[in-house]
């Protein structure tokens, strides 16, 4: 099977390309990827005199680029491309609405002009907005789109186009809308490498307002096995949610849960300003799990032990691109506390 990752050189995109290649070697895979700041082409280094592997740079908004890619003949394609940062949303929302809305409904353009080929769509828990206790306890297949930040709005409109060409032009589309991923391999602006790096250096942990906001955390190969099941036995023009825990943390319990595992003090917790529209998620992963036999193997502990032992051991990895997010966040609080 020849595959079209988009995406694939960022955290989620790079870890299923290397999670794909060692499980189903005689397949192939078309790395399209924009090489956004998001992006490091460090993690496939490994890849690069693989046979079954190309890297082509592009953009998903760019029509003639990506008619390009099909030239040879493309069996699936499974589309994480995307602005995956729900502060830089707020910060500059029309990027979302290009990369997200625009280049999702240009690779299924694509995906229906070149006979219409399997799409694989990778979306998120967020497009259900908030938990809203006695109205919404929980996120599933059924739970109404009520997203909250222009990163989430973005996804949620692309999970409609995505079900719009299922439904209009007969797209074989399957959906998967997951929790937070973390794991090796993370862009240090999100929560978890950033704490971890942060304690690293000896500087503050910040946490946004008192810190009882709460999350469902998928380890990123757990998400990547969800993924492949339902590309291998997912019903097609179906949904399936996917998350990694039963009971949702809260992030000022997941702090200290690091600063334990890391041996360092919770004097270095500091409070700061919150996120506008912040969030509470947690998802129930049944459908995957009833279907399609899923389930994680990761616990919150086990996992978050190999992404500290990760850390710890690659900062080669993470020091160029911790720089620039805590330039963006230098930015960000200014604006906050204003
Ligand atoms: P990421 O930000 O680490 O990587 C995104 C990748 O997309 C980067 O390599 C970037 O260069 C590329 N990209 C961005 N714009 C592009 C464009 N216009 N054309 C081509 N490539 C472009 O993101 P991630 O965390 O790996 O997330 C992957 C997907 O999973 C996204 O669709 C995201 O919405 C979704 N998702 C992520 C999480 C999470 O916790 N990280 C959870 C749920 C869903
Ligand atoms: O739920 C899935 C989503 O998870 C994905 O769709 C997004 O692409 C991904 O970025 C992630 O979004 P979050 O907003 O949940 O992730 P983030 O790492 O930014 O924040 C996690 C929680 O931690 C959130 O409640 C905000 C808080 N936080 C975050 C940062 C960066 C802090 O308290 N301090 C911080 O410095």
């Amino acid at each position: 099977m020849k595959i079209l990752v988009t995406g694939g050189s960022g955290f989620i995109g790079s870890t299923f390309i290397h999670y794909w290649l060692t499980r189903h070697p005689d397949d192939s895979i078309i790395n399209f990827d924009k090489l956004t700041y998001a992006a490091n082409p460090e993690s496939l280094s490994d890849l690069t005199a693989n046979p079954h592997y190309q890297f082509v740079q592009g953009d998903i908004c760019d029509e003639i680029a990506v008619d390009k890619l099909f030239s040879d003949t493309i069996d699936l394609i499974i589309h994480f491309a995307a602005e995956s940062h729900v502060d830089r949303s707020i910060d500059d929302p029309m990027l979302f609405v290009k990369t997200n809305v625009l280049g999702t409904y240009t690779l299924l353009s694509a995906a229906k002009k070149h006979g219409n080929i399997r799409f694989h769509h990778i979306s998120t828990d967020e497009v259900f907005g908030t938990i809203i206790p006695g109205v919404v306890d929980v996120f599933s297949e059924s739970t109404p789109y009520n997203p909250s930040s222009p990163y989430s709005a973005s996804k949620a409109s692309a999970d409609h186009f995505v079900r719009s060409f299922g439904k209009t032009y007969g797209l074989p589309i399957t959906i998967t809308n997951c929790s937070n991923n973390y794991g090796p391999f993370m862009n240090p602006e999100k929560m978890i490498p950033r704490m971890i790096t942060n304690l690293i250096d000896g500087k503050k942990v910040p946490i946004y307002g008192a810190g009882e906001n709460y999350r469902d955390w998928l380890y990123v190969t757990d998400h990547c096995s969800a993924i492949e099941a339902v590309i291998l036995n997912g019903k097609l023009g179906q949904t399936y949610c996917v998350g990694g825990l039963k009971e949702t943390s809260r992030n000022i319990d997941l702090v200290k849960q690091i600063i334990k595992l890391m041996n360092k003090s919770e004097d270095q917790i500091e409070f700061v300003a919150d996120r506008p529209a912040h969030d509470n998620y947690a998802v129930n992963w049944d459908k995957v799990h009833n279907e399609l036999g899923w389930e994680p193997k990761e616990t919150l502990t086990s996992g978050l032990q190999k992404t500290i032992d990760w850390y710890q051991t690659h900062e080669s990895w993470w020091r160029a691109a911790k720089t620039e997010a805590e330039a963006f966040y230098q930015r960000l609080n200014a604006a906050r506390n204003k």
